[in-house]
């Protein structure tokens, strides 16, 4: 089965969201990138972005991506902010005690969009 499924699919996803963003919105180093952000659609991007980490069906590119962060590259947004963000991803899936190395291949999925996210 896909790492989706061995995560827990939908509801595991669920699940990470709302650790994952409070983690984000807590985190001095990347919360102000969030400034101003419509609550709705932040709900929906943590989302699309747990569902892309466990490398379950999304629907974004690597050039969504890219166009996606632009603004923020535009504000400073460099690997340091994006080492965070894994940061948070990892201990996220560890408190919901999902085994390493299935946390390793989540995080291997998320390091792939790294250049698109900096815009690279
Ligand atoms: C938007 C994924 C890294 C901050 C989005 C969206 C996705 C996404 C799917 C929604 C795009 C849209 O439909 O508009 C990812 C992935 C990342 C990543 C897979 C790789 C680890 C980051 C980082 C930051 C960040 C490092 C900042 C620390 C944001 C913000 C938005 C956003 C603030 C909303 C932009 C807006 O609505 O104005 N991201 N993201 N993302 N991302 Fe990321």
């Amino acid at each position: 089965s896909s790492l989706y499924e061995k995560i827990g699919g939908d509801g595991a996803v669920n699940a990470a969201v709302d650790i994952f963003y409070r983690k984000v919105l807590k985190d001095d180093r990347i919360k102000h990138f969030f400034d101003g952000v419509d609550m709705d659609k932040q709900a929906a991007k943590q989302k699309a972005f747990l569902t892309m980490a466990f490398g379950g069906p999304h629907n974004y590119t690597g050039e969504d991506m890219r166009k996606g962060h632009a603004h923020l590259v535009k504000n400073g947004l460099n690997d340091s902010h994006f080492n965070a963000v894994m940061e948070n991803l990892g201990a996220t899936l560890k408190e919901l005690n999902v085994p390493a190395d299935l946390i390793a291949q989540a995080a291997a999925i998320a390091e792939s969009t790294r250049n698109d996210v900096l815009g690279k």
